[in-house]
């Protein structure tokens, strides 16, 4: 392993926002946190949002700038990526960003029914082969997480330069009848992206240089809290995916 990485990996363990459990603290079980991050890690009433696959926290980050009203949790298992958001979240004394380093299969292990406020899914990997269409963050198995943890009324966002997981979502979203407020096929080529959605993760950057449009879905989980597995039809399309596009940058 690099230098640099293990660098990261143990300032990250001195920054008081970077939660970092062992797995047998969360494996099955509760971390301590659950049900108490306004009270112990906040220490505050407001609400709280999450970034799902954070990467570098560049969402994370911006809105907690932007919103000191609310709080900022970002949730990612790379720890040398995350030390990028800790790294300026701490040096900009931010009190109101939090960071955790986990897979998001347990993030039941951390946070208690109505806890979260909204969840934002930053360029997630799409998953594109059928057989692992179960591990999409919009698939029925992670809505059922979500809800078990979204305050009524609580909404989603997913941003994405994949056409292939921007039409499954919408699928999933029309299968189980979820209310979707906006729907965007390509962001700022139809003007929508405003200064929030304007923020760009590294990996949107790394799309936008390859000239491919942005995606972006909000939408809610209704009162519904069973999601059964669903295959859709167009997992079984060959073509799936702006696949060769999304890796050669625009000459
Ligand atoms: C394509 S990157 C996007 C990162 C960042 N949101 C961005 O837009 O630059 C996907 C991120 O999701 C994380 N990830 C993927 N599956 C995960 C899982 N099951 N649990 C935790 N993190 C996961 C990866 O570690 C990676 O940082």
């Amino acid at each position: 392993m690099g230098k640099d990485k293990l660098r990261r990996f143990a300032e990250n363990l001195t920054f008081s926002c970077f939660i970092q459990p062992e797995f047998d603290e969360i494996f099955h079980r509760d971390h301590p946190l659950k049900g108490h991050w306004r009270r112990d890690f906040f220490h505050n009433d407001r609400p709280i949002v999450l970034e799902l696959g954070c990467g570098k926290g560049e969402y994370t980050v911006a809105l907690a700038e932007r919103h000191p009203d609310q709080n900022f949790i970002g949730i990612d298992i790379k720890g040398a990526r995350m030390w990028r958001g800790a790294k300026t979240a701490t040096e900009r004394g931010m009190k109101n960003v939090g960071f955790v380093r986990t897979r998001i299969e347990f993030i039941e292990s951390f946070f208690a029914p109505n806890e979260v406020d909204e969840i934002w899914i930053t360029f997630p990997d799409p998953q594109l082969r059928t057989r692992r269409a179960k591990k999409r963050l919009t698939a029925p198995q992670f809505l059922a997480a979500y809800a078990r943890m979204l305050r009524p009324g609580g909404v989603i966002h997913l941003k994405t330069d994949s056409k292939h997981l921007y039409h499954y979502t919408q699928a999933v979203i029309e299968h189980f009848g979820l209310p979707c407020t906006v729907a965007n096929e390509d962001i700022y080529g139809t003007g929508l992206a405003d200064e929030v959605l304007s923020v760009k993760t590294a990996y949107e950057q790394k799309f936008l240089a390859c000239g491919l449009p942005i995606t972006y879905t909000c939408f809610g989980l209704g009162d519904r809290t069973e999601f059964a597995p669903f295959d859709w039809d167009g997992d079984d399309t060959v073509e799936k995916d702006n696949e060769a596009e999304r890796t050669q940058p625009r000459p």
